[in-house]
């Protein structure tokens, strides 16, 4: 990783960390709607083993289908702490790790399932990061993502664009990231891509 990647990094990181404790409560609004589609990870991942990356607070925790064995990472401790207490709370055993998903340490083909939600918005070089869970995910395993992007409208798209430096300095997110193209890029193949709020929250399944 370069000197400009490790800055952006560490400060996407500290972004999380700061908001970690109020993270819930801003999200809340939000939260009815995004568990509809979180339900969803009950039914589709599938195991025995499961990686969910940017776990967050915890949210989809309630969503994880028995008998699957799940490690779950995160690059910001804050965070990180906020998902073991929801575990604790939850009396669910999963492998936390404090990890960025562009450098996994972990082996490779080691998960049938792995899974995200709202996370490579946030992740400096996505397509580091989904060639990263390529290389962990078993052959013919699944990815599992439910992600905002970038309005294919022209002028809704420019829109973003604007606004997107002022986000990402307020949140850490990109609000006009091209997820669709970056999976592709980093070598999975597409199966579904499903519109789940105009065309800005997608719903995504992808094989190695
Ligand atoms: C918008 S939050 C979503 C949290 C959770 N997935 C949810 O649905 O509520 C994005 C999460 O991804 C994590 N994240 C962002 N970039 C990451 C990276 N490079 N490696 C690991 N985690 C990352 C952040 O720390 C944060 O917890």
């Amino acid at each position: 990783m370069v000197d400009s990647e490790k800055k952006a990094t560490a400060t996407i990181r500290r972004r999380y960390n700061r908001m970690a404790f109020v993270y819930d409560l801003i999200e809340s609004p939000m939260e009815r709607r995004f568990a509809a589609w979180r339900r969803r990870l009950r039914e589709r991942v599938a195991g025995p083993r499961a990686l969910e990356v940017g776990v967050g607070t915890g949210k989809n925790l309630a969503y994880y289908p028995d008998g699957v064995s799940v490690t779950a990472i995160d690059f910001s401790p804050r965070m990180l702490a906020r998902a073991r207490a929801t575990a604790r709370r939850r009396g669910m055993t999963i492998d936390f790790h404090e990890m960025d998903v562009q450098r996994l340490d972990l082996p490779a083909h080691s998960f049938d399932t792995i899974f995200a939600t709202f996370v490579f918005c946030s992740v400096p070089d996505p397509v580091s990061g989904l060639a990263e869970l390529k290389r962990v995910c078993k052959p013919g395993g699944r990815l599992l993502l439910l992600e905002h992007m970038r309005p294919g409208s022209f002028w809704l798209g420019l829109l973003f664009d604007a606004l997107n430096p002022l986000m990402v300095r307020m949140t850490g997110a990109n609000i006009n990231r091209r997820t669709l193209a970056n999976i592709e890029q980093a070598g999975w193949k597409i199966d579904v891509a499903q519109p789940l709020s105009g065309d800005i929250v997608w719903w995504i399944e992808a094989t190695r």
